[in-house]
């Protein structure tokens, strides 16, 4: 396969995602991103087409292919699908991945079998080397946290399927940890709402549609409406109706109560020295999920601890792994496993 961007450079950096994959190689400018998809033939149960390629047929002939994801819950559910996966993204971005290191962000308490199979895929894709890093390590060096600093930080990254988290002071990990939270949980929970109250079967398209527009996680100061359309449950007709944004509140509320719960539990279990850091220096959100309406207040309020979201929350995980790859060494620690073309790196 030939490679579309030359200018990527020696090193590869690889954030696989439960909704898309990122893959970034020398700046900034040269970032691919796609869904972190691959399409079978329904029949004979055959990889056809990998990311964007693959979601497009799908959408387009669902009977013929079939989408299979890589990632349930942050974990890998078929070792098919990432050895495809790795193959296409890093042959398509790289036309030298026989001499590229390659980083990829794993999350926390990634077995040892599966970190194993995961650099086996990297190498037998072509890369000369595979270094694994633990995502929400990855999200604070992205947004240049100073974690060498003997100061406290902590950056959670809430994306489609996980939620990341991570305390880090002094070129080390206090705490870290991957919760089963993320955007889809919202999908979900929307969806169940617009079937049962509504009574309207809707496409995963609206519920984003009615998810990035109006969706909120505190209490909505001025009532807004999204107008969307359904095929009516008991009588097959195709009709509009309005959801409001107090509803969508409610809704949410319920589901974020998890997450809520994750990242008191895990101050609570922090020392109160650190713990003084975030107070006065703030917790950090990545993730493209970071961008609901109201999430950084609603953190805020829970915990009394001041909350921001980086600017391109989405990229935070890919950028850092970016940075790793110029900084390798002074961030041996926090390398989770590494392996090389003949063995350990
Ligand atoms: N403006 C927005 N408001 C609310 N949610 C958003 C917004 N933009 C993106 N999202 C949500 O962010 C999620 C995707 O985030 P991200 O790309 O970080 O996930 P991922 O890396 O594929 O998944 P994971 O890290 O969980 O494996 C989706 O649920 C998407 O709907
Ligand atoms: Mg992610």
């Amino acid at each position: 396969m030939k490679s579309i961007l030359p200018s990527f450079g020696k090193d590869v950096s690889i954030d696989i995602g439960t909704s898309i994959t990122r893959v970034m190689g020398g700046n900034r400018e040269s970032m691919m991103s796609e869904p972190s998809i691959v399409a079978t033939d329904t029949k004979l149960e055959k990889i056809v087409a990998v990311g964007d390629e693959a979601d497009r047929i799908v959408r387009r002939m669902p009977d013929m292919w079939r989408s299979l994801s890589l990632l349930q819950d942050g974990f890998i559910v078929d070792y098919r699908v990432m050895h495809t996966m790795l193959h296409y993204f890093l042959n398509k971005v790289s036309n030298s991945l026989r001499r590229s290191r390659v980083l990829v962000s794993v999350p926390c308490g990634m077995t040892d079998v599966e970190q194993r199979a995961m650099m086996d895929a990297v190498i037998q894709a072509g890369a000369k080397e595979v270094f694994l890093i633990e995502a929400p390590i990855a999200a604070a060096i992205g947004c240049d946290l100073p974690i060498f600093q003997p100061r406290g930080s902590m950056v959670i990254d809430i994306g489609e399927g996980t939620t990341d988290m991570a305390i880090l002071s002094l070129g080390g990990t206090v705490q870290s940890q991957t919760i089963r939270f993320g955007g889809g949980d919202i999908d979900k929970a929307l969806m169940k709402y617009v079937n049962q109250c509504f009574g309207l079967l809707v496409s995963d398209q609206t519920i984003t549609a009615i998810k990035h527009s109006i969706a909120i996680a505190t209490p909505p100061l001025e009532e807004q409406e999204f107008s969307f359309q359904g095929r009516d449950m008991t009588n097959g007709i195709v009709r509009r109706s309005v959801i409001h944004q107090s509803e969508i509140y409610e809704v949410i509320n319920n589901v974020l109560q998890g997450l809520l719960d994750a990242i008191k539990q895990m101050i609570r279990n922090t020392e109160p020295e650190i713990v003084a850091d975030m107070m006065e220096y703030g917790i950090v959100l990545t993730g493209g999920a970071a961008q609901l309406q109201g999430l950084p207040e609603r953190i805020s309020a829970e915990l009394g601890v001041p909350v921001q979201v980086a600017v391109n929350p989405d990229t935070k995980v890919v950028e850092g792994l970016q940075k790793a790859a110029n900084n390798i060494v002074s961030l041996t620690r926090f390398i989770v496993n590494s392996k090389g073309r003949k063995g350990r790196a």
